[in-house]
């Protein structure tokens, strides 16, 4: 029998058992309240990003004022912080130290989240840079920043816009529904970085330049050109010289052994001559061209002259990290520096780029392509990008460097 004592104490067994569940639950609800406190607080701090800025030589400087300009809005339009910090090199690092790149230019890059460069050098008939020796010009330092953070893998976009059409030097049947392609330059060996002298041997000025590549430096850049083939059109067309030189030979079995590990892509051997052909001939077979150094450096250029301008490809060195350097393909045009006209379009869109690869915000790098696309819609130009045939000309807006930096802030959705 149960009696009246056992009773009570029954009860308040259970009810202590219910006021420690209530608590429980209670202390749950309020945890599960903080995280989201906490996560929406996440979501509105405020992400930073320490971006280094070379503005360099020539037209350096007023293209990169416009990059920041869109960084900026886009900072403001997302939610995000850039910071800049300024780094010195070329020519104007030439003026103020006596070196193109010094080591605390080298340090700073180093410690960015990513380094963001406009161009440099100046006119090589004229510049006093160029009547130093050969490792103190303007190219030097360049070349020693992607050799002093492993640069090795450059990706050239070059895409012909709908838009500018008009602008390009092939003909319609060729151009057709335009094409898109991505070229894949090794970045940290070959002839540029061989040893090279210039001597006189039996009584004859001699110059050597060594073009050199190990398997490994193949083998990793292959690598990145299939991966990007995976993300595009899966076609990768490796350009090479292997009908002279020993370094192609080698570059061509790493690709075949690299391929094997990407049966989806299909893949091509080029000569590097046939492919300067081919791409005036018919630049839409190409979807990745994957090559050396010194033939990317040539079809790169040759390949942003059918989008229309130079003034349009952006590019991307990457290293093993998130790290990259975000430059436009272009030089430094010291014939139009200073007189705001330049096409500021490369380096807004090395920008996006720079957002894409290092910080990993696509939609923010979506953003701006859009802009860019809707701005060139709606018919602005500046110089480089105008239609040819006179006739064409009135339907468009000629613009200069910093007007089509603010119609493109002002396109940003
Ligand atoms: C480029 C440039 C450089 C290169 C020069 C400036 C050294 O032409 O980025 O394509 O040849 O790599
Ligand atoms: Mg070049």
């Amino acid at each position: 029998m149960i009696n009246n004592i056992e009773i009570l104490f029954l009860l308040l067994y259970y009810s202590k058992e219910l006021l420690e569940t209530v608590y429980r639950l209670r202390a749950t609800l309020t945890k599960l309240r903080y995280l989201d406190i906490l996560r929406g607080n996440e979501r509105k701090m405020k992400m930073s990003y320490h971006v280094g800025v070379i503005s360099g030589d020539g037209i350096g400087p007023e293209i990169v004022a416009e990059a920041k300009k869109v960084l900026d809005a886009v900072g403001k339009k997302f939610g995000h912080e850039f910071e800049y910090e300024d780094i010195l090199m070329g020519g104007c690092s030439i003026d103020a130290t006596g070196v193109p790149l010094t080591d605390e230019a080298i340090n700073q890059a180093k410690n960015s989240d990513a380094v963001l460069m406009g161009s440099i050098g100046g006119n090589t008939a004229t510049s006093p840079w160029y009547k130093l020796s050969p490792e103190l010009r303007p190219e030097a330092g360049l070349l020693k920043l992607r050799k002093s953070l492993n640069l090795f893998a450059n990706l050239r976009p070059a895409y012909l816009y709908e838009e500018l059409k008009e602008a390009c030097p092939l003909r319609d049947d060729i151009i057709g529904d335009g094409f898109d392609m991505m070229i894949m330059r090794e970045l940290t060996g070959g002839l540029y970085f061989g040893a090279r002298e210039t001597k006189e041997v039996d009584g004859v000025m001699t110059a050597v330049d060594t073009l050199t590549y190990n398997e490994n430096e193949i083998r990793r850049i292959a690598k990145r050109g299939f991966d990007i083939a995976m993300k595009r059109r899966k076609k990768v067309t490796s350009v090479d010289k292997a009908n002279v030189l020993d370094s192609s030979r080698l570059w061509r079995s790493m690709v075949e052994e690299v391929a094997k590990d990407y049966p989806q892509v299909t893949y091509e051997h080029m000569l590097v001559d046939n492919c300067a052909m081919q791409l005036v001939k018919d630049p839409k077979q190409f979807d990745v061209i994957l090559t050396e150094n010194m033939f990317g450096d040539i079809l790169s250029d040759e390949a942003s002259m059918v989008t229309g301008s130079i003034g349009m490809l952006s590019s991307a060195s990457l290293n093993d990290t998130k790290f990259g350097l975000y430059e436009p393909s272009g030089g430094s045009a010291p014939d139009i520096a200073g007189k705001g006209i330049a096409n500021p379009i490369a380096t807004i869109l090395s920008a996006a780029m720079m957002l894409r690869y290092s910080f990993d915000l696509d939609k923010e790098a979506d953003a701006i392509e859009k802009a860019v696309k809707q701005v060139l819609k709606e018919g602005y130009r500046t110089i480089d990008i105008m239609p040819q045939e006179e006739g064409k000309k009135a339907a468009v807006k000629q613009v200069g460097t910093k007007e089509m930096g603010d119609l493109i802030v002002q396109h940003l959705q």
